[in-house]
């Protein structure tokens, strides 16, 4: 596996036969690092689906907002390398701060407020704008033909496909599926916060929103209640919950009765480590 470090590295790389030159496909896997079996079932995934798989490792400062976990976010780069170099990565693009924003990023991707406001949006107001700006310019410096990312971020996952076929970029979005502990808690980076009791208690989010699911497959309509009973069996638990909030899978607005392709998707706070998670009905 060959690391890059600048823009100018990969560029260079990414014209080279091999390496995911014009005619070849190339997949883009995006992370942000301290890997785990979610990130590397991506880059299994993209290494079925083509020639030459590029990560990335950049933890994006855009997308935190102040009092978040940009500085404590953990950054474990040699253990990384070591693991996409078994999951057969090819490139490893792994800019510093400064070679991607090398003076303060002005131009934005300001996706829209029914996409980006709601959900996570209402409870990180301009994630979305930080995660696009740094997407849109991975995709610029990269020029994949592909590009994966997690379904555990599906509203991510939404905006991103959105912002591609808005600006009719030619690249093809992929999701992989979500990657669970054997107790259903959903892998995370943010999971090595949890202290030993709240990482027993963690998988009950999932069950919860199992429970939900199953309601709704059974024919249950009662979405608001469904929702309000879920919060309620987290917070009852010490959970502090943002949201659990059934919605509609395509664009994540509100369902009515008889709509089908749901999602539940759910955010909530264990101590200070806030955890999302979503099951698709
Ligand atoms: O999902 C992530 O890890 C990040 O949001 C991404 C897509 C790498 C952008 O920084």
């Amino acid at each position: 596996m060959q690391i890059c470090r600048t823009i100018a590295e990969l560029r260079a790389l990414r014209s080279a036969p091999g390496h995911g030159a014009r005619e070849e496909r190339m997949v883009l896997v995006p992370t942000m690092g301290n890997l785990h079996e979610g990130h590397l079932a991506l880059m299994r995934q993209a290494r079925e689906r083509a020639v030459c798989v590029v990560a990335t490792i950049f933890v994006n400062r855009l997308q935190f907002r102040p009092g978040e976990d940009f500085d404590a976010y953990p950054r474990t780069f040699a253990a990384d390398c070591a693991q996409l170099e078994a999951a057969g990565v090819d490139l490893l693009f792994a800019p510093v701060e400064a070679e991607m924003y090398p003076r303060p990023q002005t131009y934005h991707i300001e996706p829209p407020a029914e996409q980006a406001g709601i959900l996570e949006g209402e409870f990180r107001p301009g994630h979305f704008r930080g995660v696009a700006t740094v997407v849109m310019k991975l995709f610029q410096i990269a020029q994949p033909d592909l590009a994966l990312f997690g379904k555990k971020d599906f509203q991510q996952l939404m905006v991103i496909r959105n912002m591609t076929r808005e600006f009719a970029l030619p690249i093809e979005i992929l999701a992989g599926e979500t990657v669970r502990a054997a107790d259903g808690l959903a892998l995370s980076s943010r999971n090595g916060y949890l202290s030993a009791m709240e990482r027993a208690e963690a998988p009950r989010l999932f069950r919860v929103l199992t429970k939900v699911v199953e309601a709704v497959r059974e024919g249950d309509t009662g979405f608001d209640r469904l929702e309000r009973e879920a919060v309620a069996e987290l917070n009852g638990h010490g959970w502090q919950t943002d949201y659990v909030a059934l919605r509609k899978k395509l664009d994540l607005q509100f369902p009515s009765a008889h709509d089908s392709g749901l999602v539940v998707l759910a955010a909530a706070r264990l101590g200070s480590t806030r955890l999302i998670d979503n099951l698709e009905v």
